[in-house]
């Protein structure tokens, strides 16, 4: 189907209804539709409305990308933008510098995190392929396979996740964290060794498994590289660039701090910097791999892209003093930290990313100050709340040997509470 709506001289082409919504879903979706035109910047995005579409959207890049190769064609709505940019008082940081945090905790609550930008993207060409399976790969606690399974069912899509496991029994598996909500969504899940290799192992298994949905079920599946960064899932932070460069960024900020993963993110944020003027400097904190490694996948997204006019290296800093013991395992430094950070700034960080970025970062402005441009830094919270349920953080606070001045014992009304 193919609708054109017009308000404001501006038109918007809704591509399909990706789902038969009833009475009330058809309302919300034109109301939602209409307020996006009258508020249109160049991504026709709803500013008021508050509601997300399940409608399949055509889709042009902001015009600093307009030239990119690869880029997507279609967009669905799915999280709410201009998240705020909000002051935040981090503990341990110098007195002289001013930190603020940008809130991407704050895209959607089971949808909360930096995945969901570039799934609206991924899901789009899911949908528009004509898929109904959605397929993806990452570790038990993984933010990205937690929002896809949340995103794929609101618009109707089955999911299936490879979860990268040291447990091999699903019995022992238990229903913590991201975990709870993959199980409520109804995903299916397979265990694959902790160690699988994504281009070796993960591709390959992928591949068995769209061809036995096509030969079981007979429905195509769409298949979404670990943590969504590829080229397509890219336009999720180039618009979330753009989306910084309307919330002023270049005269408020010297740097920007973000953690990496998969590399998706920190490629949309420091190509969106470049193509636009370079005018800040952006900072990646790895929890995983090297900064080559980081350096290499960027390089081979501007390849794809089209940019040949600069390297990765001179792009963004990667650095890789955040990954403590490995990938998830957290040291009870970071632990405490988290819990500091909680109790002073009411800001929750997650065990896996941005609790071991936000404290590598505290550390890297103590030890060398000459990486950072200049005082004023925005630190990008790319979400993982669910990640602080796995277990770890509450074994911590509750593992206290003696008293606990949070949590007395007042059961008997004669007796009297300690003030701490
Ligand atoms: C909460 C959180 N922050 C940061 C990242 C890193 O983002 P990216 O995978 O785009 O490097 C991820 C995902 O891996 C994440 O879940």
């Amino acid at each position: 189907m193919f609708t054109h709506h017009l308000m404001n001289g501006i038109s918007h082409k809704v591509i399909s209804n990706v789902k038969q919504q009833n009475v009330v879903g058809i309302f919300m979706t034109r109301k939602c539709v209409l307020s996006v035109s009258a508020v249109s910047n160049h991504r026709c995005r709803h500013t008021h409305s508050g509601f997300t579409s399940n409608q399949l959207l055509s889709y042009t890049p902001p015009d600093w990308a307009k030239h990119l190769k690869m880029s997507p064609s279609v967009q669905v709505q799915l999280f709410q933008p201009f998240t705020p940019i909000q002051k935040w008082n981090l503990p341990g940081v110098p007195s002289d510098i001013e930190v603020c945090i940008k809130r991407d905790d704050m895209t959607g609550c089971a949808l909360s995190g930096n995945k969901i930008r570039k799934l609206e993207f991924l899901l789009a060409e899911a949908l528009s392929n004509d898929c109904k399976a959605v397929i993806t790969c990452g570790g038990v606690q993984s933010n990205h396979c937690r929002t896809t399974a949340v995103a794929a069912r609101q618009l109707g899509l089955e999911t299936h996740l490879l979860l990268r496991s040291r447990i091999k029994d699903p019995c022992e598996l238990g229903s913590n964290g991201n975990m709870l909500l993959n199980r409520l969504m109804g995903a299916s899940m397979y265990l694959v060794p902790i160690k699988a290799q994504e281009k070796t192992d993960l591709i390959p298994r992928m591949q068995q498994l769209t061809n036995k949905l096509k030969k079981s079920k007979g429905i195509k599946a769409y298949s979404i590289p670990i943590g969504g960064s590829n080229v397509t899932g890219l336009h999720g932070y180039l618009n979330g660039w753009q989306e910084l460069l309307d919330q002023g960024v270049i005269n408020r900020f010297d740097d920007i701090v973000l953690t990496v993963g998969s590399g998706g993110t920190a490629a949309g944020i420091s190509i969106g910097n470049y193509l636009t003027g370079s005018h800040l400097r952006i900072h990646a904190f790895a929890v995983c791999d090297t900064a080559a490694y980081f350096h290499s996948h960027i390089n081979e997204t501007l390849d794809s892209i089209g940019i040949d006019t600069v390297r990765s290296e001179g792009i963004i800093n990667i650095h890789e003093g955040a990954k403590g013991l490995g990938y998830g395992i957290s040291k009870p430094e970071e632990l405490e930290f988290i819990k500091t950070v909680a109790k002073e700034s009411s800001i929750l960080l997650d065990p896996t990313y941005t609790g071991k970025a936000a404290l590598a970062l505290t550390k890297e402005l103590m030890r060398d100050r000459s990486k950072f441009k200049g005082r004023r830094i925005l630190f990008l919270h790319s979400g993982g709340i669910f990640g602080m349920f796995d277990g770890q953080l509450g074994d911590t606070l509750t593992q206290s040997s003696g008293a606990d001045p949070l949590v007395q014992n007042w059961m008997n009304p004669d007796g009297e509470p300690t003030i701490y």
